[in-house]
């Protein structure tokens, strides 16, 4: 019996969980939740608490988590029905009984379900039969074991009108069975049912659970129209609900934390022979919601294979539109663009195993791909086009539906715009074709610290320590060289200047020094507050910056750099800066968030901030300072 989700809320809401569970544990209040002794394990100080709001209790010490159901069901050692009806009776409320239609559809599936168990054992005969002779051979001379052919329960349809319908009526099954499980073909005006499959190779296409509830038909003769012949949607099957080979997948899933889906029936077999047996493909749709869904059941990045020609692409970049909504903390995709004129199937033929498992380790991550499909090959050369750019950019990570996965993307794509445009203006294609592809694969692959495991907050005080220091302490530095040399930039910036948050010592006496006098309507030239410096005493801390090897590569801040370059160079040092700072108070606030309430959201909300203040720091580590390889800027 399937009670209605409505049902089961409005049953959860008339309880208040810390008076249920009250009843059998102390608990005692603090603020939104309550807190006792875990009666699930033993323990001696109370890591159990319960929110009534959420309605939900969680031990921070064994894990248990539940509803006001589970809580019965797990203290009372009663069975789901049973705690159903008890609580029901409690508060009053009419358990639901199924009606008679319910009853009787679900026996109707029941029955087509085993239509559908006794037309593959049929297929699976006629392909070892005589009939099924030159299929048979077809597919063993595209490298199918015996054992493989089983597994997947291969069959074959032979090429005469009625004979599944023949073999099937003689075993008693229902004409309208087998139209209804779209086996058969019942023309509009009233001719004679045939059937739909004929002398195809058939694919047994199975549920969650592994039963039979529609087939793929492969034409064995290659002047037949279509290549591949699905059956229709019917009772059992819907199309964009399920996966080919779900069942298989989803075991080996559980075991190594992969999904692989590539395009073809035949990709997911030869992968499975090959020891891969986590591919699952869609049944001859673009991946819908629904089955991007049950992949992030499976895995948190399944990893999408689409073969390199313009069909797969195409599909690639559905994909990404469709899945990009629904991005949320932790769950993502990867991408594989198949070798040309490669698919999974011919690959793992012929190199192995490990060809393929060197294609998922380097998978591109979606935000790479989404990069390289927003910029193109479209030129960025004029502040108009970058402007554009930055428009449709923005556009399309607006659609983005999780607020902090749309905030990070939208910091990571302004981060990576930053590097594309200096690029540009560094002059060379060559620069940018640099950044483009810093943008792609070696973008996700570089190596950084582990993550810190989750639910342990104390360990992720690491995360901390192990953070940024050198990178933002240069950062700062050279900031305040430059204005040391340039001080006429805080004609234009002094407010800037003033709001930055320093954590190098000294720095902000420098600073409170710098804009004393820019405030002060005394000339702002370099000799003058060299002079300013030493009079209030600040000079000292400033020679130590004034190392020449720190600024070598950073020649706008050069005392000889001309003003515009310095006041350039100057903005950008500002705003990755800024960007660098506010990861990190995003990142530290999402870790309080998480320590004042433990849920699986704010856990997910603080590795995201933490990883993504990480890659930040990375990225500011590669650049070592504003380096700009021609030594000249030259501004479009
Ligand atoms: P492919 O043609 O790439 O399939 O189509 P494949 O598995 O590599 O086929 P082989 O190797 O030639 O035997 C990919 C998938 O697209 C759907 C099927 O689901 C197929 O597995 N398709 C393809 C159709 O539904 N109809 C078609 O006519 C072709
Ligand atoms: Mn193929």
């Amino acid at each position: 019996m399937s009670l209605s989700p409505q049902f089961l809320d409005e049953l959860k809401h008339r309880f208040t969980l810390s008076d249920v569970i009250g009843r059998s544990v102390k608990l005692v209040r603090r603020g939104r939740e309550s807190t006792g002794l875990c009666p699930f394990h033993s323990e001696k100080s109370p890591s159990f608490t319960v929110n009534d709001q959420k309605g939900f209790y969680h031990c921070f010490g064994c894990g248990a988590h539940g509803s006001v159901i589970d809580f019965v069901m797990n203290t009372q050692g009663m069975g789901f029905i049973e705690t159903i009806e008890v609580l029901a009776g409690e508060v009053g409320m009419d358990v639901p009984k199924p009606s008679p239609e319910q009853m009787e559809r679900a026996k109707e599936r029941a029955s087509l379900s085993e239509v559908m168990d006794a037309v593959s054992k049929w297929y699976q005969a006629q392909l070892l039969g005589q009939g099924g002779r030159s299929a048979h051979e077809y597919i063993k001379g595209r490298g199918l074991s015996a054992e493989t052919i089983e597994k997947f329960g291969l069959g074959y349809a032979p090429s005469s009108r009625t004979a599944l319908k023949d073999a099937m009526q003689a075993r008693g099954i229902l004409e309208d069975q087998l139209i209804e499980t779209g086996m058969l073909i019942k023309p509009d005006g009233g001719a004679d049912s045939y059937d739909r499959f004929r002398d195809r190779l058939m694919f047994p296409i199975t549920d969650r659970q592994g039963r039979t509830i529609a087939f793929g038909g492969r034409a064995l003769s290659p002047d037949v129209k279509a290549k591949y012949l699905n059956s229709p949607e019917t009772t059992l099957f819907h199309k964009g609900a399920t996966l080919y080979n779900w069942a298989n997948a989803r075991a080996s899933s559980y075991d190594t934390g992969q999904v692989m889906v590539v395009e073809g029936y035949m990709d997911v077999i030869a992968l499975a022979q090959y020891g891969i047996e986590y591919a699952v493909a869609p049944l001859g749709t673009a991946l819908t919601e629904e089955q991007i869904g049950h992949l992030w059941q499976m895995a948190d990045e399944p990893v999408l294979s689409f073969d390199g020609d313009k069909a797969g692409l195409r599909a690639a970049g559905r994909a990404l539109e469709r899945t990009l909504p629904m991005l949320r903390p932790g769950k993502s995709l990867r991408f594989i663009v198949m070798p040309e004129g490669d698919d999974p199937d011919t690959l793992v033929q012929r190199e192995g195993r490990g060809a393929i498992e060197a294609l998922i380790d380097s998978a591109e991550p979606l935000v790479s791909m989404l990069w390289q499909s927003l910029i193109g090959a479209g030129k960025h050369d004029t502040p108009e086009r970058r402007a554009g750019l930055e428009k449709q950019i923005f556009g399309k990570l607006s659609e983005i539906n999780d607020e902090n996965v749309r905030k990070l993307y939208q910091q990571e794509f302004r981060d990576r715009l930053f590097r594309l445009f200096r690029g540009n203006r560094a002059g060379g294609t060559t620069r940018r074709g640099n950044y483009a592809s810093q943008g792609g694969s070696g973008w996700g692959n570089r190596k950084r610290g582990p993550l810190p495991p989750t639910g342990l907050l104390s360990k992720t005080q690491l995360g901390r320590s192990q953070g940024i220091g050198p990178v933002t302490d240069k950062l700062q530095k050279l900031i305040i060289v430059t204005l040391f040399y340039h001080p006429e930039i805080l004609v234009k910036h002094e407010e800037t200047v003033a709001e930055l948050i320093f954590t190098v010592p000294g720095l902000d006496d420098i600073r409170a020094a710098l804009l004393g006098r820019a405030s002060s309507g005394e000339p702002l030239e370099h000799e003058a507050v060299a002079a300013h410096l030493e009079a209030v005493g600040h000079m000292n801390i400033m020679q130590k910056l004034l190392d020449k090897k720190a600024i070598k590569d950073d020649w706008f801040a050069w005392p000889e750099a001309a003003l515009s370059d310095a006041l350039t160079g100057f903005e950008h040092l500002v705003m990755r800066f800024q960007h660098i700072t506010a990861a990190k108070l995003a990142y530290q606030q999402a870790e309080q968030d998480y320590a004042a309430d433990m849920t699986e959201e704010n856990h997910a909300r603080f590795v995201a901030a933490l990883e993504a203040y990480r890659e930040l720091d990375e990225t500011e580590a590669d650049k070592e300072g504003y380096r700009l390889e021609s030594g000249r800027f030259s501004f479009s």
